[in-house]
């Protein structure tokens, strides 16, 4: 079963071909360095860029795959949650072409996307539905932070998720204060391997508190207060680093203690994480000793699969396909605050 997927919910124009559970291309343009220049994600902007660069990039998932229009069984999208002009290019533009092709279209829930992506690994990367297990799955990206609780193929529950700041909008206006650029997640990471952890104590926010929720905008206040006290950090190379290695250390411990705890809770023996935020390192290993700690099998999404991508639309859409869920009508809207509930 042969699909073209598409992704545009925010900064990245992706497209992929999956084949039988199969990725044969997964093609990703990222705007990082255009909205770099203003510090964060500018929605005009990016919609300016989506539209540039979705053709070329579905023409290259197609080239790739060695694929032409006429073969695929189906088309898929992200419908929502996320920027909507965004959005609607992406969206809009597989309904046309599904509706051109006569073929079945299928709208993805962009963060359902990711609770599949750790099950995605190899290069090239292949689903690994026979190992799947229920699990509770942390989804950590630069808008969202949340824990659901994936009960089989197909059936989840949103656990909890931030009441204010995501993770990596946390790590992203941190490095902010401290001058770096943007995003600033992969910055920290890259400087707190450096630096001491121990050398301050940040909050660790809503770390004792027995819900499944998160807040990070109180730890972001509290470096700015630190930074306000302390400004001669920002002048000495390795205050800095103990600094960020200090702040990582606070988010990475409440995303991983709450993680844990969620799914001993529920009672299940598998843990999952994607989304961008899943590329830190501190977050990779420390997920990867509580789980080794707890005995819980411990899928992490693959680095190049944390980030946006198409094919974990891809392969989401083909798992509905073969489960016979109805497909997505031609004339469907965005949902661009689609929640997982
Ligand atoms: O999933 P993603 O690519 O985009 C969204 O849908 O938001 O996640 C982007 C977020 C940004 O906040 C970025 O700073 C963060 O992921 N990020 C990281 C790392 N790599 C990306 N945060 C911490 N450490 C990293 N290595
Ligand atoms: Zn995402």
């Amino acid at each position: 079963m042969l699909i073209l997927a598409i992704e545009s919910s925010c900064d990245e124009t992706c497209a992929a071909i999956t084949q039988n559970g199969g990725v044969l291309s997964n093609v990703v343009s990222s705007q990082i360095q255009l909205h770099a220049e203003y510090g964060g994600i500018v929605p005009e902007l990016a919609t300016r860029e989506h539209l540039k660069n979705l053709v070329p990039i579905a023409r290259t998932a197609l080239r790739e795959a060695h694929v032409v229009p006429s073969q695929l069984d189906a088309v898929a999208a992200t419908q929502g949650p996320g920027l909507p002009n965004a959005l609607m290019i992406g969206f809009k533009a597989a309904q046309v072409l599904a509706f051109v092709l006569r073929k079945p279209f299928f709208g993805i829930n962009h963060h359902e996307a990711h609770l599949y992506s750790p099950w995605i690994s190899g290069e090239p990367p292949v689903a690994e539905f026979d190992s799947f297990q229920p699990n509770v799955s942390l989804v950590v990206s630069g808008g969202h932070t949340m824990l659901v609780h994936v009960e089989s193929i197909l059936r989840h529950r949103l656990l909890g998720s931030t009441v204010d700041d995501a993770a990596g909008e946390c790590f992203d206006k941190v490095a902010k204060l401290i001058g770096l650029p943007y995003p600033g997640g992969p910055e920290i990471d890259r400087l707190a391997a450096m630096g001491n952890n121990k050398a301050h104590v940040f909050p660790r926010p809503m770390l004792l508190e027995s819900n499944d929720d998160f807040s990070f905008s109180g730890l972001k206040t509290s470096v700015r207060y630190f930074l306000r006290d302390h400004p001669e950090v920002l002048n000495n190379g390795q205050q800095l680093r103990d600094l960020c290695a200090s702040v990582q250390a606070a988010i990475v411990e409440v995303l991983v203690a709450k993680t844990i705890r969620a799914a001993k809770r529920v009672g299940v023996d598998c843990v999952t994480a994607s989304g961008g935020v899943t590329c830190n390192r501190a977050l990779r290993q420390e997920l990867a000793s509580a789980c080794e700690q707890e005995r819980l099998y411990l899928r992490l999404a693959q680095k190049s699969l944390c980030t946006d991508n198409a094919a974990m639309v891809g392969i989401l859409a083909e798992r509905k396909l073969l489960s016979d869920l109805p497909s997505t009508p031609i004339d469907a809207d965005i949902t661009s605050s689609w929640s997982l509930h």
